[in-house]
């Protein structure tokens, strides 16, 4: 039996998936369905494993350059539930770009790009954040940009964990890639504009990131710290926590602002249309990223970025969406004791569970960040919780994202993550329960902005009075979910 593949980019869903922008003057405007489709779809070639110079097989180049194009993806041959899983993993780790739109061949043959970044490699000396495409004889790319580049953990004993938390250490590879390319000034502004700009946001935080200069912005990327990624349309100020894709099948909202609604299977597949680059060709009021007019848009002209626009059919995303609700957590090796039954118990009293409810630790809500006014036609259309718990508003109130909330997050997996908080500022729970964070002279243990030597670490003041012992027990019962 074949699926029945929804059509996902219609005009009347792309209406009311997202939730409006902070300022609902900026919500975003996304391409028409005609544009949508016209798209050319994607075609899908085998790709090959990466590996750090030093562990690259004798032969190994010289082997993938006599390689020929092999299309791997059929939807004709699609027929059980397991075909489809199997068909969207594949799709996980495509690369969508071969252009180097983050990095490239020479970088990635080069071992000083892996000792500026400590960039994470598996036992086998892979590098699994990108893949050669082989898209022809001899026509060997490096492929940027699947979906595994940023949620894949190269875990502590080299194995590798798809869907975790990722730990591409990005931002940090993007500037090494700036810096050795040379970019001119010109061009480091640019791209920061396109990737981060959002002129409408009070006081222009990127505006004056960009106008600080090649050297600022350089430094700016370099300070995302590996399990945050500065994506389009959020920050390299205000870095979103990369999120644990495990258990996203239960959550009720997309992103930390929780701008994407998932209600169903197609809200994830149009999640993971828009990502794709697509978000560059909405309009922000009358803002575009890439400087379009909307009669530029819709003039027919192909636009280039940094190749020709292409999209995933429907068949793909469907088979994307099915294997990232597939994904399971490995089995938790911190097992149940007297410590975390009575951190389990702690977290009860402390009313946690009120945000963290059992079974999924969230209640799947949104809480409106500090300065965010809750318009009242919000309560009938979305799950709001409305107490602020007071953290950085940076992301949700000055990103094109920004919808003036954060998501409860939920708490399974906490074992094999971090950093920890939206954007990532926290190293290890300990941190987040160390009341030394609040003041201004703490030094955050992960995200700490380029500019800054210290930062408080505001808000969720959750279990902060405990004594050290129930602390400590509250951390070990967490380290089991
Ligand atoms: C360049 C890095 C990058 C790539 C490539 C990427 N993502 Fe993400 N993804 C992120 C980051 C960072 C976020 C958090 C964004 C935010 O909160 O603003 C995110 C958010 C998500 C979310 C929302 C999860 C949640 O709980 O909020 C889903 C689902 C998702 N990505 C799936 C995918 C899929 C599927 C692909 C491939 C088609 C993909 N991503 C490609 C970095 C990436
Ligand atoms: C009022 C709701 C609320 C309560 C009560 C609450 N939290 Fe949270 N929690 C949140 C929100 C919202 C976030 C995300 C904040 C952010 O990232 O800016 C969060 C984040 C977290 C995180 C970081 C998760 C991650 O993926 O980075 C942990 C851990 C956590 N909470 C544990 C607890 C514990 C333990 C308690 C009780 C002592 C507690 N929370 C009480 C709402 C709550």
């Amino acid at each position: 039996m074949v699926d029945h593949i929804p059509r996902v980019w219609t005009d009347e869903a792309m209406k009311e998936w997202e939730l409006p922008h902070a300022n609902p003057a900026f919500s975003a405007e996304p391409v028409s369905e005609q544009f949508y489709y016209k798209l050319p779809e994607r075609v899908i070639y085998r790709t090959y494993p990466v590996y750090h110079p030093d562990h690259e097989p004798d032969g190994y180049w010289e082997w993938l350059h006599e390689q020929e194009a092999e299309v791997v993806f059929d939807e004709a041959q699609l027929v059980t539930e397991e075909d489809w899983v199997q068909a969207g993993e594949l799709l996980f780790d495509y690369p969508i770009d071969t252009l180097g739109a983050v990095i490239n061949t020479q970088h990635v043959r080069n071992r000083e790009f892996f000792e500026a970044t400590a960039m994470p490699v598996t036992s086998e000396g892979i590098m699994p954040f990108a893949k050669w495409v082989v898209a022809g004889k001899g026509k060997v790319y490096l492929g940027n940009l699947s979906c595994g580049m940023c949620h894949t953990r190269v875990m502590d004993d080299g194995s590798l964990l798809k869907g975790a938390q990722g730990n591409w250490p990005g931002d940090k590879a993007f500037a090494f890639a700036l810096e050795s390319d040379g970019v001119s000034e010109r061009g480091v502004q640019g791209i920061t504009s396109f990737l981060f700009g959002s002129p409408f946001a009070e006081g222009d935080p990127h505006g004056k990131l960009i106008e600080s200069g090649r050297e600022q912005i350089i430094q700016a990327y370099k300070a995302v710290p590996e399990g945050a990624f500065g994506r389009q349309g959020t920050s390299i100020l205000f870095p979103p926590q990369a999120p644990n894709l495990i258990g996203v099948k239960d959550r009720k909202y997309l992103d930390h602002g929780g701008l994407g609604q998932h209600r169903s299977i197609e809200d994830l597949m149009r999640y993971i249309a828009m990502n794709q680059a697509l978000d560059f060709l909405n309009f922000y009021g009358d803002y575009n990223p890439l400087g379009l007019t909307r009669e530029r848009l819709n003039s027919g002209d192909p636009i280039f970025f940094p190749g020709t626009y292409d999209r995933h059919s429907d068949a793909q995303l469907y088979a994307i969406a099915k294997y990232v609700y597939s994904l399971q957590a490995p089995e938790n090796p911190n097992k149940p004791s007297e410590i975390s039954e009575r951190g389990k118990i702690i977290f009860a009293e402390q009313g946690c569970v009120t945000c963290h409810t059992p079974p999924l630790f969230t209640n799947n809500k949104l809480t409106p960040a500090d300065g965010f006014d809750i318009p009242d036609s919000h309560y009938d259309s979305y799950d709001i919780f409305d107490i602020s718990v007071g953290t950085d508003p940076g992301y949700t109130m000055h990103t094109r994202r920004g919808t003036g909330y954060y998501k409860v997050p939920s708490l399974l997996g906490l074992w094999y993550r971090g950093p920890f908080l939206h954007d990532a500022s926290l190293a290890r729970l300990e941190d987040l329960f160390d009341a030394r964070r609040l003041q201004e002279d703490y030094v955050p243990t992960a995200f700490k902005p380029h500019n800054v030597e210290t930062k408080a670490v505001k808000g969720h003041e959750f279990g902060l009075d405990l004594p050290e012992s129930d602390k400590m027990a509250l951390i070990a019962y967490l380290l089991t979910l």
